[in-house]
Order: C-alpha cells, then sequence, then structure tokens
C-alpha cells in the first residue's frame, strides 16, 4: 500500500507523480511547497518575456506578483484549493530542480469527472521534454488515481510549443474560444483542447516511452 494516503474527498493528492526520463533530465512531479518561493521568484521574475504573453493577468504587476513576500499567499491558495478537493498543483521538477508548475485545476467528480491542466516550464529547461514528460505524468495521474474522465486544456494558436506538446500527449482540438482570456494586454482567442481515458491507448507515458520520446527512470 502506498505510503501516501490521499482522502477520499480528493483522490490522488498529495502524491508526486513520476519520475520519467527525458533529455533533459528526471521529470517528477511535486506538491507545492512553502519552502520554494526563492526559486519561484527568481525563475518568474527572469522568465518574464517567456511566460507573460501565454499567461491570464491578474490585474496585479509582474514584479509585484513575483515577489518572494507573494509567495506565502500564492501557496497558501492553491493548497487551500487542493484540500478542498478541487486541485492538484505541483511543482515540475527536473533532476530535483524546482523547473516550472503543472496545475490540475476545477476537478469535478460525480457523472462529469473532469478537470482542466495548465503548465510552465522555466526557459532554462525548456526544448528537452519536461514539459511532454509533466503532462503525460499529469494525465495518467488524471485518469488513475484521481479516477477523472477527461481532462481539457486551453491554449492560444500562437503558442506553437504548447500546442506541440499537447498534440505529443494526445489532446484533441474541440474548438475555438473567441476572445476567451485576458491575456498580454487583450482579450485573446484559446483553442479548447482535450482527452478523454477511452483516447489514450492504455497510458499517456507509456505512449511517450513506446515512441522513444521518454524512458523509465
Ligand atoms: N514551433 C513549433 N514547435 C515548437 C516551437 C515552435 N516555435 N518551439 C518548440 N516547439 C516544439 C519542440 O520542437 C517540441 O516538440 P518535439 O519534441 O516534437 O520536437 C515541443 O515544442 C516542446 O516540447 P517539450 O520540450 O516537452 O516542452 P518544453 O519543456 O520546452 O516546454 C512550454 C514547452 C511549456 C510551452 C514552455 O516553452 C513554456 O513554459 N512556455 C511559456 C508558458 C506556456 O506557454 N505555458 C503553456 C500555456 S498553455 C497550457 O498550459 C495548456
Amino acid at each position: 500500500m502506498s505510503r501516501w494516503r490521499s482522502s477520499s474527498q480528493h483522490p490522488g493528492w498529495p502524491q508526486p507523480v513520476g519520475p520519467l526520463r527525458v533529455p533533459a533530465g528526471l521529470v517528477r512531479l511535486r506538491p507545492v511547497r512553502m519552502r520554494d518561493g526563492a526559486h519561484w521568484s527568481r525563475i518568474r521574475l527572469a522568465d518574464r518575456s517567456h511566460l507573460e504573453p501565454w499567461e491570464p493577468e491578474t490585474g496585479v504587476d509582474w514584479e509585484l506578483r513575483h515577489s518572494l513576500a507573494a509567495w506565502p499567499s500564492v501557496c497558501a491558495g492553491l493548497r487551500s484549493e487542493a484540500r478542498k478537493g478541487r486541485m492538484l498543483p505541483y511543482v515540475i521538477e527536473v533532476d530535483g530542480e524546482f523547473s516550472g508548475q503543472l496545475t490540475i485545476g476545477n476537478v469535478t467528480h460525480g457523472a462529469l469527472r473532469s478537470a482542466w491542466i495548465g503548465y510552465w516550464v522555466a526557459s532554462a529547461k525548456t526544448g528537452g521534454g519536461v514539459a511532454t514528460a509533466a503532462l503525460a505524468l499529469g494525465v495518467d495521474h488524471c485518469f488513475g488515481p484521481v479516477m477523472l474522465h477527461r481532462v481539457e486544456a486551453t491554449v492560444r494558436p500562437e503558442n506553437a510549443a504548447s500546442r506541440a506538446v499537447l498534440a505529443k500527449v494526445g489532446f484533441r482540438e474541440e474548438g475555438l474560444l473567441r476572445r476567451y482570456l485576458q491575456v498580454d494586454g487583450a482579450w485573446r482567442d484559446h483553442l479548447l483542447v482535450a482527452i478523454t481515458v477511452e483516447e489514450l491507448d492504455g497510458s499517456a507515458t507509456a505512449a511517450l516511452v513506446r515512441r522513444g520520446k521518454a524512458s523509465w527512470a
């Protein structure tokens, strides 16, 4: 039996997920924690031009929003949502180092059994399969321990790298959401993409391994 006992209200949380090996290193998902603040703030401030074109606005200035002092309330908010069973807020680690985040949100059980998924990877770690591995680990976790049936994501049509990541894991396009989110100074169209458990040939991580994109650690 696993040493991570998730509550019946929030199956699958707070277990870590992975690891999976890709060219960038060993990728693993683990819950966010208070002591992530220094890494989170340093990377998010340095990577503003890499991240800002793709992330929803909050009305708070980027520098202020990502200061070290901002992390405790950001982290507490994520963990509170996790305790209520609505979210699984993970850090993406590469070889044990904080390298980004993957968040599973709006977790709904009952007849819907659905959630959305989103992610970012530090620019220093991109191009080596990290996001693809993290997304595949997240999807397998959703369809396994979290017991979901559908996972969806939204992505700007211009975000070629993220669209490639979603396609590699098996997400298919469902439509275009017009002026869906306020991002980078304007209301931006987003593609809605999704995957249901029936569409996976066993598991997303196993499919990456079969295609030579990843290996078991
Ligand atoms: N055009 C087409 N394909 C591209 C481009 C481009 N300009 N740039 C990269 N790619 C491809 C790569 O070739 C690679 O595919 P391949 O393995 O078939 O060659 C793929 O995109 C990237 O795969 P990974 O290496 O797994 O991804 P990476 O770790 O580099 O992370 C990510 C990609 C998450 C998009 C990162 O660049 C990032 O954090 N960007 C900023 C934030 C962001 O866009 N987050 C996603 C928002 S949408 C969402 O969350 C659903």
